[in-house]
């Protein structure tokens, strides 16, 4: 019988299926009725709900930085989701699902109870970092101390791992949805206009920078004047956006170094060569990839497809599920004391 890995994200959910690849990839949102909590549609079709939902309709995320905040819809999602991907009725495939490397034993087990409801036979669970960097094509399992950095939607989080096991973590909530909540707030306050943060999140990706671009770009953007509550459109310019993101990228250089000062010098030493692996959608940000490399002054190792370096990293293990324990890990009571 073949086995799933999945990455269950803030913003987004995918599936690897054992022998085949990425068998899905979808927005992690589902649209409920508000009162009856009936669920309406998952995945693309709630995503395009997100800020336009009628008065009834409540688009809900219930996975935040990677922690399930609503086990019940997270099933449901994760069921649809498996079933999407040709697995339903009587087939219960093994599961493996990432989770974030400081989880508690209490949100390792939503995850768990989230893999059952969906239909799984036997869930098990791996830490993302070891999972985003065999996906990006470095052997986790060297005893070498390798820096993982994985920008998501909701958090960033950043390792160091060595021996196929996190050493030392840290997670903060500078992440994707932070840098659109700044773009929102930009907009408002430099541009007198009101914009929803699916266009927050549009301007990030077409035009947003650490860093300023060779060639300026602009964007027309439309949303409502703040002054009079009337629709506008003003015009963006990718320069702009530059402070208001290179401020998100500070923070999280500052995260890597307090974690890198936590880090036994060994291991340190080891990053000289090692370098920085960087995987989630928001490594795609221009410039940060380069920010980050020159501020640590390390070798920064990207991959063309940064969102699914944790769930193409499933695939060392799915072949060998039988080996591993099933269940929580713990990782948050096993590692106690570490940051
Ligand atoms: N070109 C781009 N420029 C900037 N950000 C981008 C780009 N493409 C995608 N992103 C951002 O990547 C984020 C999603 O990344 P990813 O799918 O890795 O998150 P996730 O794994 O679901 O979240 P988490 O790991 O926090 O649970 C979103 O915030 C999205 O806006
Ligand atoms: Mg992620």
């Amino acid at each position: 019988m073949f086995a799933f890995g999945m990455d269950l994200g803030t913003s987004s959910v995918l599936l690897y299926r054992q022998g085949k690849g990425i068998v899905l990839r979808e927005p992690s949102v589902v649209a409920v009725r508000r009162r009856s909590g009936q669920v309406v549609s998952v995945g693309q079709k709630a995503r395009d709900m997100l800020g336009r939902t009628p008065e009834d309709l409540l688009a809900v995320r219930p996975v935040r930085g990677g922690v399930i905040t609503d086990c019940e819809i997270a099933g449901i999602m994760a069921r649809t989701m498996l079933r999407r991907a040709g697995c339903g009725g009587m087939f219960r495939p093994n599961l493996l699902i990432c989770v974030p490397p400081l989880v508690s034993e209490l949100e390792e087990r939503a995850v768990l109870d989230a893999g059952i409801q969906a239909g799984a036979s036997r869930v098990y669970l791996m830490e993302q970092p070891v999972a985003a960097a065999a996906g990006a094509g470095i052997d986790p399992h060297s005893p070498k101390g390798t820096l993982v950095v994985d920008i998501g939607g909701g958090t960033t989080d950043i390792a160091v791992i060595s021996m196929g096991a996190v050493v030392r973590a840290v997670s903060i909530r500078i992440a994707g949805d932070s840098c659109d909540n700044a773009v929102q707030a930009y907009l408002r306050d430099a541009h007198n206009l009101d914009i929803g943060l699916s266009t927050a999140e549009y301007i990030k990706c077409e035009i947003g920078g650490v860093l300023p671009r060779e060639k300026e770009s602009r964007l027309t953007v439309r949303g409502r004047r703040v002054s009079d509550g009337l629709p506008a459109c003003v015009t963006v310019q990718s320069g702009e956006l530059v402070s208001v993101l290179h401020e998100q990228a500070e923070q999280i250089l500052a995260a890597i170094c307090g974690l890198i000062e936590l880090t036994p010098p060994e291991l340190v030493g080891d990053l000289t060569e090692t370098g920085l692996v960087l995987a989630g959608g928001g490594s795609r940000l221009y410039g940060i990839g380069s920010y980050l490399s020159q501020e640590l002054g390390l070798e920064a190792h990207t991959s063309d497809d940064p969102e699914a370096c944790v769930v193409e990293g499933t695939s060392r293990v799915l072949g060998r599920l039988k080996n591993c324990k099933e269940g929580t890990i713990n990782i948050a009571r096993r590692r106690q004391g570490i940051v």
